[in-house]
């Protein structure tokens, strides 16, 4: 057998970080002679990238290797073999744990670990491993870079990895134990990493980072940049003509970030910012660091800076202690605001986080009521949002089929997604497009006019 026919198949869970990490290790295992399968029955190696920041999305490994090892089992009857791998935050959370509980993997790898696959994979023949240490080299210096092909085929849009951990201790949340310190990446390659995507026909970029506006990045002559000087420097780079970032944190929302929504066009009107709780009481009990009226005032400046940003956020009900009140501090919050977007989740406890340990935990009954309460406001809200874009006529970046037959789905500056009728060779153009009707959760409309370049830039600022 040739080393160029084994097949891996990677399945991902979790946030955008696992997907951009989990095309990374295709590229490291393509290195190795890997090519992707279509199904896991056909894969040598299956890796499962997995989320730990809620109870079921962290259960759910266990059912997936449950399902795994059967299929495990008829490759080796057959004479093949299919080695199992379980990445990302519950590999980082649980470790050892893992290999004991469900016996079928074969190897565990913590997300900083990821430049060692190769070499982990071929010593998990002999026997599980389990890797969890946090290096001092940076995974992405020892990754091979984003092979062309994958990325021609992801088509228009891609995430790129700029920042990574968290040092705010949300009293919730495992991300600072499962992803680490933070640490951004050098510049220079940020800058690399883009103009590959644009060769390969990337139009807009998704800066990723859990805490991506604490970006602090070295550039080659030593100075440190802030993300808004990072943003700068992508948006000149000729072909890329979206940016966007993901996750902010309000803390970390700077002047110059503010004022880069103001200043530069190829940043879209969109921006992702977490509040949890609109009770300064909850807030404080999160670790949070900030009050909500710190909130309000920056909504207020970025409003100022843009005025028709879009604004998505994260929400938490039933965090321990939280009353009638606290939540209609949050329901009030909602209000005042007007989201665009929005997700949010009941509180799930998580073991070595110091709310799970807080007396006054919410009971299940309430929080799904008050779960079901505020989606019923955020609901209104972005169908609100929606059809206030009805009669407009919007930029709309052309990326994949629709359900219809000569139907394409692109997204809007403000990250609707728009049906269009549209030939599929469009994909990757930037078309003004006049919205005719407006759903729930997306928007239908017409192309008006087509083609490249940046003067369509300008459009997305047209209404
Ligand atoms: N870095 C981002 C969030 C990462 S986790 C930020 O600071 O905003 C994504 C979202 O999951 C969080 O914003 C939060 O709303 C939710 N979340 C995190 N821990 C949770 C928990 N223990 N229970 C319920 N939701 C949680
Ligand atoms: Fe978690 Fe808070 Fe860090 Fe976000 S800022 S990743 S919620 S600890
Ligand atoms: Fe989940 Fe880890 Fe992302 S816990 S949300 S996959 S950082």
């Amino acid at each position: 057998m040739t080393a160029s026919r084994r097949k891996h198949f990677i399945k991902t869970f979790g946030c955008q970080m696992n997907v951009y990490d989990s095309g990374r290790m295709a590229d490291a295992l393509a290195a190795e002679g890997y090519e992707p399968a279509e199904r896991p029955e056909e894969a040598d190696l299956v890796i499962l990238n997995t989320c730990h920041i809620r109870e079921k999305a962290a259960e759910k490994v266990y059912s997936e290797v449950g399902r795994l090892r059967a299929l495990k089992e008829a490759r080796r009857r057959a004479g093949g073999e299919m080695l199992i791998g379980v990445v990302g935050c519950v590999a980082q959370a649980e470790g050892e744990e893992i290999v004991r509980r469900a016996p079928a993997v074969d190897l565990v790898i913590g997300p900083q670990s990821y430049h060692r696959l190769p070499e982990l994979l071929r010593a998990s023949r002999a026997g599980a491993v389990v890797e969890t240490e946090f290096p001092v080299e940076d995974k992405f210096d020892h990754l091979p870079a984003a092979a062309p092909a994958r990325l021609r085929s992801a088509g228009p849009t891609a995430f790129l990895t700029v920042q990574e951990g968290c040092d705010k201790f949300c009293t919730f949340c495992v991300v600072p134990y499962t992803r680490g310190a933070e640490v951004s990446r050098p510049v220079a390659a940020i800058l690399e990493e883009a103009r590959r995507l644009v060769a390969a026909g990337v139009r807009e970029i998704t800066l990723l980072g859990q805490n991506v506006n604490a970006y602090r990045g070295q550039a080659a002559d030593g100075a440190e940049w802030g993300l808004a000087r990072l943003i700068e420097a992508l948006a000149g780079l000729s072909g890329l003509e979206r940016i966007r970032y993901t996750t902010s944190h309000p803390r970390d929302m700077d002047a110059a970030l503010i004022a880069a929504h103001r200043d530069i066009p190829a940043l879209m009107p969109y921006l992702h910012l977490p509040v949890q709780s609109g009770s300064d009481r909850i807030l404080a009990l999160m670790n949070r660091k900030h009050r909500r009226d710190d909130y309000f005032a920056i909504v207020e400046r970025l409003r100022a800076a843009r005025p028709d940003i879009a604004l998505s956020g994260d929400f938490i009900v039933g965090f321990p202690g939280e009353s009638d009140r606290d939540f209609e501090d949050t329901m009030d919050l909602v209000r005042r605001i007007g989201y665009a977007q929005a997700y949010s989740f009941k509180y799930s406890p998580r073991p070595g986080t110091p709310a799970a340990g807080l007396e006054d935990q919410v009971p299940e009954a309430v929080k799904v009521e008050r779960l079901a309460a505020l989606q019923a406001e955020l609901d209104r809200g972005q169908a609100r949002f929606n059809a206030a874009t009805v009669g407009r006529r919007l930029a709309v970046l052309i990326e994949k089929p629709g359900r219809k037959p000569g139907q394409m789905i692109g997204r809007s500056p403000y990250l609707q997604s728009v049906f269009v009728e549209a030939d599929p060779g469009r994909r990757g153009e930037i078309v003004e497009t006049l919205i005719r009707s407006a759903g729930p959760n997306s928007l239908i409309g017409d192309i008006i006019a087509g083609g490249e370049g940046k003067e369509h830039r300008a459009m997305e600022a047209i209404s």
